[in-house]
């Protein structure tokens, strides 16, 4: 059972003020009420550090600040045939071994989410609950993920999910380069199927993997790119669990993720 933390405040707090609801915008005050009234923690982050800075904005190619996701041309296959490449490719990964991580699988863990989704969530590997029920994120660290979606007003239904590898690594252990290597043609091939917007890197080996950048304490919260997909890393939910206080940065970082699909607005100018 998890105790209650800022991903279940911001939850309870937007639903008291009717403002949960999937694609919604969000007032932008309330957000400050929030920040400031609800969290100490968040109030002293965000004297600190800015909800959302113009820096954080992005420019398009002309230079010009734009507050909505513009960079990933959206995919003109339909939800039809992505759904079908989709599941040629888990097939594939079904019967892969091409590393040694297939010996001790129970299932693989393709990946799971809309195939049509504008945001994408990529973690390191299924754990244990994960390789028993071959689906992503089901365990404890699952539940904190789908509150950490639900609190940036999207529905875990209609994001997508993935992993660097789709077999457990032993013990939890991070996969080795060789079997991230391995692995990750597949998880490319899903990213370029699904063609979301953003791309949300879940801890270091994400960002390793797939951007080539060490340093998460560092790099969390800023915008990256992977093929032209506006990329942001943050903190893995496992290690969030371990290490709760730093649930507020993760939860500023989320805010730009909101802010880049242009969910949070402002009554006042
Ligand atoms: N941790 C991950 O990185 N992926 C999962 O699917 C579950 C836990």
């Amino acid at each position: 059972m998890m105790e209650n933390d800022i991903f279940d405040e911001i939850i309870g707090f937007l639903s008291e003020e009717g403002e949960i609801s999937r694609y919604a915008d969000i007032d932008g005050d309330l957000l400050e009420k929030f920040n400031s009234c609800k969290s100490p923690g968040a109030a002293a982050l965000s004297k600190s550090k800015p909800m959302i800075r113009e820096s954080d904005v992005p420019s398009d190619s002309a230079g010009k600040k734009s507050d909505t996701v513009t960079y990933a041309e959206s995919s003109s296959k339909s939800h039809g045939d992505k759904r079908k490449e989709l599941e040629d490719l888990a097939g594939q990964v079904t019967g892969c071994r091409n590393c040694r991580l297939h010996l001790d699988r129970k299932n693989t863990v393709f990946g799971s989410g809309n195939p049509d989704a504008k945001l994408m969530f990529i973690g390191e590997g299924p754990g244990a609950d994960e390789d028993e029920q071959g689906l992503p994120f089901v365990g404890l660290a699952g539940q904190l993920l789908t509150k950490m979606i639900t609190a940036i007003q999207f529905d875990r239904q209609d994001v997508y999910i993935a992993n660097i590898v789709k077999c457990r690594p032993p013990g939890n252990r991070n996969p080795f380069d060789d079997e991230a290597t391995q692995c990750l043609g597949y998880l490319q091939k899903q990213i370029e199927i699904i063609r979301p917007e953003v791309l949300v890197l879940l801890g270091a080996v994400p960002l390793k993997f797939l951007v080539g950048k060490t340093g998460i304490t560092r790099i969390h919260g800023n915008w990256l790119e992977y093929k032209g997909i506006r990329t942001i890393p943050t903190f893995h939910p496992a290690y969030l669990l371990r290490n709760p206080s730093v649930k507020k940065d993760a939860w500023d970082d989320l805010q730009k993720v909101m802010q880049a699909f242009g969910k949070v607005y402002r009554k006042s100018p």
